[in-house]
């Protein structure tokens, strides 16, 4: 019998120095654990890369994936499919865009380029201008690359050559635009984009493109942002595009984050990945509005995928789509959100190292670690990742941790379901091994638990 090589000497891994590369195996995993090949169940408080919401080995899930599979794996798009139009229903009505269309992709980034073609083509710019913030992310391939603001990749991305401009970002903690509020920070954050908007000429630009809330990036931007960018391109007839990628299915406390400003908040088009299918199987979508959708009815959609609306990937669809509504996990993820932030500002309280904690709307939630709080240094220059911090992640695992970085940052994206009791216990690891790696904090009341 052959010997099977290690996956190190076989596989490019993303986002990693391939000589680094060590990480275990992954055999299984139930709700918000998973289990390596060792044995070992591993809490995993990052949903794997902020996509797991409905935790590992959804059964709803599983089983519909399993029931298509005997039914029909694949159609072509040029088909129908029974589960492709009954997600595109689904999501519809969720989003509440009566009249509208949904394309399928799938993942993220190819979402987002698909929404920049299809608001270029809506508007009858088929180069127009597209302006998205520094500091985001909007996917790995090279249109998404130019579209994201994102300096691992800014040497390789051409945003000019897109037709991209990248407006500086709400980032309250560190306002670009001097401001002193959080809700000034994310009026100024709008306003620059509409002198962007007047600067290309508003009938050069197609549409703004940006993260609603939770983002890779992890800036969560004040309340006051989107509704302030929705006035500035209602005003100036600019196209706007919700890359709620992350931050749909729950990540911030409602289906898509830009319902928490009601109609005040309602993009034109949405691009969903991630959580759709909870990461089950791989699927994005764009939803267009039905003026979008209008706009192309009678056109030729000079676009396409092999595998858009796989009949498999949007089964999984559907089902995550009822396993969010009937286990009520929206509100779950709404509810425990602000207990989640109260810990993390508890542990903010016993260590110096925390100088901002964010988020909270749902379960997604980012620490921000700093040299000094005074001066706000950054732990270590971005995006590059602190030795402490990355030994820090080595303990949580070996704790039976799994914790979510970039950057000076930690991110917090549980799984929906993931139990009270192990959030709490989640903290606590997270809680001593701050002291351990960055100085002794006062001893903890109770350990770092009461998240929920
Ligand atoms: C906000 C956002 N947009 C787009 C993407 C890209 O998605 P994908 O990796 O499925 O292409 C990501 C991935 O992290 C994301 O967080």
């Amino acid at each position: 019998m052959t010997t099977r090589r290690p996956e190190r000497e076989t596989v490019l891994h993303s986002w990693t120095v391939q000589a680094r590369w060590d990480a275990p195996t992954v055999v299984g995993g139930e709700g918000a654990h998973f289990v390596t090949a060792d044995g070992r169940r591993v809490l995993d408080l990052s949903s794997q890369s902020e996509c797991c919401n409905l935790g590992h080995q959804h059964p709803r899930v599983v089983a519909a994936i399993k029931a298509q599979a005997d039914r029909l794996c694949y159609i072509a798009n040029a088909w129908g499919a029974e589960p492709r139009a009954h997600l595109a229903e689904l999501l519809l009505e969720r989003a509440g865009f009566a009249g509208g269309r949904v394309f399928f992709t799938l993942g993220g980034a190819d979402a987002n380029e698909h929404a920049v073609k299809f608001a270029r083509q809506a508007r009858g710019r088929p180069r127009g201008t597209i302006i998205t913030k520094d500091r985001s992310y909007h996917g790995a391939s090279y249109a998404a690359m130019a579209l994201s603001g994102d300096t691992r990749t800014r040497a390789a991305a051409d945003p000019v050559a897109h037709g991209v401009v990248h407006a500086l970002p709400p980032y309250a903690y560190r306002c670009p635009f001097g401001t002193t509020s959080d809700t000034a920070c994310g009026e100024a954050a709008a306003a620059h984009v509409g002198e962007l908007i007047a600067r290309a000429g508003p009938h050069e630009v197609a549409a703004v493109l940006m993260e609603v809330d939770a983002g890779t990036n992890g800036i969560v931007p004040p309340d006051s942002w989107w509704p302030a960018l929705r006035r500035v391109t209602r005003d100036t007839g600019t196209l706007l595009i919700a890359d709620e990628v992350m931050s749909g299915f729950g990540r911030c406390g409602e289906w898509f984050a830009w319902q928490r400003h009601g109609e005040a908040g309602r993009p034109d088009l949405m691009t969903l990945a991630k959580g759709l299918t909870g990461a089950h199987l791989p699927l994005g979508a764009v939803v267009l509005s039905a003026e979008v959708a209008g706009a192309l009815e009678h056109e030729m959609l000079a676009t396409g995928l092999t595998y858009c609306g796989h009949p498999l990937a949007c089964a999984a669809g559907v089902a995550a789509v009822e396993a969010y509504a009937d286990e009520g996990l929206i509100a779950r993820s709404r509810a425990l959100g602000r207990p989640l932030l109260d810990a993390l500002r508890q542990l903010q309280t016993r260590h110096p190292v925390i100088g901002d904690v964010r988020g909270g709307s749902g379960l997604f939630a980012v620490l921000e670690l700093v040299r000094d709080r005074a001066t706000r240094e950054p732990l270590a220059p971005w995006p590059d990742a602190p030795a402490p911090l990355t030994a820090l992640v080595r303990d949580a695992l070996a704790e039976g941790v799994s914790l979510a970085t970039r950057g000076h940052l930690i991110l917090l994206a549980p799984p929906l379901v993931i139990g009270e009791q192990d959030l709490a216990d989640g903290l606590a690891v997270l809680d001593r091994l701050l002291a351990r790696h960055f100085g002794a904090a006062p001893a903890a009341q109770g350990s770092g638990g009461g998240a929920a």
